[in-house]
């Protein structure tokens, strides 16, 4: 079959449309495929600040508060649970400050110990570590 020239250039630039049309598709296809950063677990210990103070309540979370708030033990509120740290965050820092430095009991009878079961901690690194894990609870 004899084809005339425009029609062969037709023909090529089907292909090359039809070309970069899979590739799209499978760019697309692969970005589908990838978990949403969402989905991946929070690693408090590994998330990079700037800001001296919650630096340091992360040195402190870290080596203290971790033990409970990392995994959600004896019903501690997960650090980075938006929807358990909410209704907390709500009452305002004073209160959490308190409730860290001399214990709560809250609505069903799970107990924060004063300073998490940690006395030599100071109040101020105590407070840090509330700041820290507050902070990346919003
Ligand atoms: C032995 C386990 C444990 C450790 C260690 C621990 N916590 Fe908790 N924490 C809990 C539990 C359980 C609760 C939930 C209490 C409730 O509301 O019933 C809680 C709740 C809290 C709250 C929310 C209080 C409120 O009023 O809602 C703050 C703030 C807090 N902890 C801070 C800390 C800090 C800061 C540290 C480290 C210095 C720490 N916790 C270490 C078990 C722990």
């Amino acid at each position: 079959m004899i084809r005339s020239l425009e029609e062969e250039q037709n023909a090529k630039l089907f292909i090359s449309a039809s070309v970069a049309l899979c590739a799209l598709l499978a760019i697309a296809g692969c970005a589908k495929s990838e978990p949403a950063a969402a989905e991946k677990p929070l690693d408090p210990l590994s998330i990079t600040l700037t800001d001296p103070d919650l630096i340091a309540g992360q040195a402190t979370w870290g080596a203290t508060c971790k033990t409970c708030h990392l995994t959600g033990l004896t019903g501690a509120p997960i650090i980075g649970n938006h929807e358990a740290w909410a209704p907390r965050i709500a009452k305002g820092l004073d209160t959490l400050y308190d409730h860290a430095l001399n214990g709560f009991i809250g609505p069903d009878y799970t107990e924060m110990p004063p300073k998490g079961g940690f006395a030599e901690l100071s109040d101020e690194q105590v407070k840090q570590a509330v700041r820290f894990m507050t902070h990346l609870s919003q």
